[in-house]
């Protein structure tokens, strides 16, 4: 058999395109192909013929794998290279599209409208802008936010955490300095850089990226948008929050006196805490929000805790006021009935069409 061999790789190198190149493959190492027949046969042979024999066939078939592999490899380049210059777009041509007409121009993403939306609602109340760090340290991310050491949030599962020798700058060695940076996991970080810069009497607002170790499925993805609210003044309570936050709910679904409840709930950076939940119902499997006998949860909030304060140079006794922190698309997949948040992010244009907007 191995006198054929050089044959048998001369027809391969010389194949014209991988059609041919599959029937030959068939005819040689198919289920009846003669290279598989003959190690088949192998089983009829003495144990001593059955080794020389062996080895020799299966040197046959791997010298045969190598050149029907290279030959397709080839093949391919060679069809692929020619469909490219085939195909050739002269990418300075104008659109069929007209120029100007809807479909050429973009449109603001429906989160960034959103955003775009209650950025509005809270500056017309006299909130001013903040912003923090995606990459932040423990101090901001947990202790500050009196988060403590054992909290299940700060566990590698949760939280990106990030190896300290691939930040620069950096002399320690990085086991001395285990966990020191992360993805900042929620925008409350926000509050604690904000008091390190100003002092109460305080209203800002901030929005940003947050990232958490989650699935990814039609409800998590382990980056989301987060917006963040904080008011400290002297004599600020539970009602301030209640009616703000009423407000926003109202204002954002354009439901007056729309039904919201506080719900208990526990956050270690405020005190009391809730959730807030939205009335909604859903009618021929379509959601309705603002009318309804169940509820939704929209957000997080609470009385800021007075170690936080502390932590951050404030006297509770003095300054006292309410924070709370909202997933944007949760929000917006509310808002707009989308029921898979994955879609937010994967640029499909019907989608961006159908949910963009021109202006908020
Ligand atoms: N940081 C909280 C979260 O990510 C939300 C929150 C913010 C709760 C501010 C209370 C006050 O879930």
């Amino acid at each position: 058999m191995h006198t054929q061999l050089p044959l048998w790789i001369d027809t391969i190198q010389t194949a014209a395109d991988t059609r041919q190149l599959d029937d030959l493959k068939a005819s040689l190492m198919g289920k009846t192909g003669t290279v598989t027949l003959a190690l088949k046969n192998l089983g009829q042979l003495s144990i001593d013929e059955k080794k020389a024999k062996g080895a020799e066939i299966n040197a046959i078939r791997d010298a045969l794998i190598a050149a029907f592999t290279a030959k397709f490899d080839a093949l391919t380049t060679e069809a692929i290279n020619k469909k490219l210059s085939a195909e050739a777009v002269d990418i300075t041509l104008p659109t069929r599209h007209a120029v100007g007409s809807q479909n050429s121009i973009g449109r603001i993403h429906t989160l960034t409208s959103l955003m775009l939306e209650i950025k509005d609602f809270f500056y017309k109340r006299g909130f001013t802008f903040a912003e923090g760090p995606e990459v932040e340290d423990e101090w901001h991310n947990f202790d500050a936010l009196n988060i403590p050491s054992h909290h299940p949030a700060r566990q590698n599962h949760d939280t990106f955490y990030i190896k300290t020798d691939s930040l620069s700058n950096m002399n320690e060695e990085p086991s001395q300095l285990p966990h020191s940076h992360l993805l900042r996991t929620h925008t409350s970080t926000v509050q604690i850089r904000a008091l390190a810069k100003e002092k109460p009497p305080l209203r800002l607002i901030s929005f940003g990226r947050v990232y958490r170790s989650d699935d990814l499925d039609a409800t998590h993805t382990p980056m989301f948008h987060q917006i963040e609210g904080l008011v400290l003044d002297k004599g600020i309570h539970m009602g301030h929050l209640k009616g703000l936050i009423r407000e926003f709910c109202s204002t954002l679904f354009g439901v007056s006196n729309v039904p919201v409840r506080f719900r208990p709930s526990f956050f270690p950076f405020t005190e009391p805490s809730a959730e807030v939940d939205i009335a909604c119902s859903r009618k021929d499997g379509k959601l309705m929000i603002g009318e309804g006998g169940d509820w939704l949860e929209l957000l997080g909030c609470g009385m800021v805790h007075p170690n936080v304060l502390t932590n951050c140079g404030v006297d509770p006794a003095e300054y006292q006021g309410f924070a709370f922190g909202i997933g944007l698309e949760r929000l917006c997949m509310l808002k707009n009935g989308i029921i898979d948040i994955r879609q937010c992010y994967e640029g499909d244009d019907a989608w961006l069409k159908h949910f963009g907007s021109f202006s908020f």
